[in-house]
């Protein structure tokens, strides 16, 4: 038979608790005419759909359709103050946050890869990350009433096997931690116009298919710069070989 404890009889220590090991999350605002970010962005997306008519994968993003996006989102001068505010927080971050020495780079070095996107209740996408970059984001333009969350996963995938059964969530309007006081296995996030997002590129996301979603607009990008890993062994002359004779037979 199991014995009541009076909770006097309770005798655990004193606890103190440390966070260790975290994962940056950074969230901003970019303010513009929406309402002209969504025009260009419908118009791109409609040139990618003659594409991929039924290709519910391809057809809702420039992603795979670097000409229609150098013709119809490129240019636009929205697209060029993004660009330039997205590099800057990056090199902001990556001095502040990551402790690069930047010395001598410009902000033309700075790589950035940016696509557009327009989901519909069709579209959803699967668990992923962006290998190859340092940062990835995404600015969501317009979400409409009804609108997919995104999903991001704990790189702590040991730890979320001791506790995926005692899940319980934590929400406050705009996000949602899934897990247990000791572990956070998944974090959600409900996108505001407006909203950018950046995270490690190496954090696993998806977004979930969205009943009745009418029309989910973002753009999503890949942030990274290159590294000065070089300390002068070769003489200055022999520094300005051109690599380029180095190709592949197609
Ligand atoms: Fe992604």
């Amino acid at each position: 038979m199991k014995t009541q404890r009076p909770a006097s009889q309770f005798q655990p220590l004193e606890t103190y608790k440390r966070e260790l090991f975290s994962t940056p999350f950074y969230q901003m605002k970019f303010n513009w005419n929406y309402d002209e970010i969504i025009k260009d962005v419908r118009t791109a997306v409609s040139h990618v759909k003659k594409a991929y008519e039924n290709d519910s994968a391809r057809n809702y993003t420039t992603y795979f359709e670097r000409e229609i996006h150098d013709k119809y989102i490129s240019p636009k001068g929205w697209c060029k103050q993004l660009a330039t505010n997205l590099k800057d927080t990056y090199m902001d971050l990556m001095h502040k946050e990551f402790m690069f020495e930047l010395n001598g780079l410009k902000r033309s070095d700075v790589h950035l890869h940016l696509w557009v996107n327009r989901y519909t209740d069709d579209h959803s996408h699967n668990a992923h990350n962006h290998k190859g970059s340092k940062l990835s984001g995404t600015f969501y333009v317009e979400c409409g009433e009804v609108c997919a969350p995104i999903i991001f996963e704990s790189p702590m995938e040991y730890a979320n096997m001791l506790f995926a059964t005692r899940d319980c969530n934590n929400r406050d309007g705009q996000t949602a931690h899934h897990g247990v006081p000791a572990v956070q296995k998944e974090f959600q996030f409900m996108p505001r116009n407006g909203d950018v997002l950046l995270w490690p590129s190496y954090v696993y996301h998806h977004v979930p298919r969205q009943q009745d979603q009418e029309e989910r607009i973002s753009i999503s990008f890949n942030l990274s710069h290159p590294e000065d890993l070089s300390y002068g062994f070769a003489d200055d002359i022999l520094e300005e070989i051109d690599y380029g004779f180095l190709t592949h037979d197609k």
